[in-house]
């Protein structure tokens, strides 16, 4: 029985009976792992309407989770590769800073002769995190103390709208799919975005739910600040270029404001506070980064493949 079948099921209560799946072959960047995992995370956040909420606490269904998580975590593990003895997050974090001259890669492709049509999949796959942004990384803050919890929270603060909810970056973005007559419903492109798109959501709701991942959920969150900025800059260009509503503008023209000085705090009150504090989670943070650059670059892959061969980056064709 698949998970989704499982989840139409009421919860059993005490219950400690393990959902049985063969894992043997399983890929771990493949639909059937990341889609599995997915609705695993998502007990966790809204769930779905017709899903019991018992599920989210369900002894076995944790248990599969687990499985999914050690098997994912693993390849990405092994992607990252070794990570050498003088890595520090201070200059993982340095390096992200540098934009090379003549960059290639997803943003410049979408800046210089992506197309709206190619621009419209781009916003169904980001929906599933845009749509939930600032929420996979609150999971860190009980995890937090001291000046990292200080200003990790205050960055938060802004993806959360600096409590307005019409400014919830979550709500920008919803606007944004409205004006690109995508459906800005919260999932809504949940079965017809690919693995890549799943896995970097999913990799951040992993380092968000574990303790022993915090460091490298603060990785996670410090590559995300640090790269939006330009990458959000040249997003702004492309629309521009398109001709593109003034509502699906403004989330990205918001980023590369709020993320200038995002990324100053994350740098120094964030991750510097926190390996200041707990040096042993350096190297954690240093994974994080590096984890974030993995799946972005299967995803950025993915869509330009694609795209070189003339055909959807969607698992459905958008319409
Ligand atoms: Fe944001
Ligand atoms: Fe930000």
């Amino acid at each position: 029985m698949s998970v989704v079948e499982l989840l139409t099921e009421r919860a059993p209560q005490h219950d400690l009976t393990r959902v049985v799946t063969s894992l043997a072959d399983a890929d771990p960047y493949g639909i059937d792992v990341q889609l599995t995992l997915y609705l695993c995370y998502e007990l966790h956040y809204r769930g779905f309407a017709d899903v019991d909420d018992g599920w989210e606490w369900n002894a076995g269904l944790l248990h599969l989770r687990g499985r999914l998580e050690e098997l994912f975590l693993h390849a990405v593990r092994s992607d990252v590769g070794e990570i050498d003895a003088d890595a520090t997050a201070a200059a993982e974090l340095d390096g992200l800073c540098v934009e090379p001259v003549g960059g290639t890669g997803l943003s410049y492709h979408l800046r210089d002769e992506g197309t709206w049509t190619q621009m419209r999949e781009y916003f169904a796959h980001r929906s599933l995190y845009h749509l939930k942004e600032g929420d996979p990384h609150a999971w860190t803050i009980p995890r937090l103390t001291g000046q990292a919890k200080a200003s990790f929270v205050a960055v938060e603060f802004d993806e959360f709208g600096g409590g307005k909810g019409a400014r919830l970056h979550q709500q920008l973005f919803a606007d944004l799919m409205s004006a690109a007559d995508l459906d800005p419903s919260y999932l809504g492109y949940l079965a017809d975005v690919p693995a890549e798109s799943l896995a970097v959501v999913n990799l951040m709701s992993m380092f968000g739910l574990h303790r022993r991942l915090r460091g490298s959920s603060v990785g996670h969150f410090a590559a995300t600040e640090v790269t939006s900025p330009p990458g959000s800059r040249r997003m702004a260009q492309a629309l521009e270029r398109l001709g593109a509503p003034s509502r699906c503008r403004d989330f990205y023209l918001e980023h590369v404001e709020a993320d200038a000085v995002h990324e100053q705090v994350v740098r120094t009150d964030v991750v510097g506070d926190l390996v200041a504090r707990e040096p042993q989670l350096d190297h954690d943070v240093v994974f994080g980064i590096r984890a974030f650059g993995v799946v972005e670059d299967r995803l950025a892959d993915h869509l330009m493949a694609c795209w070189r061969d003339g055909r959807s980056s969607l698992r459905s064709p958008l319409s």
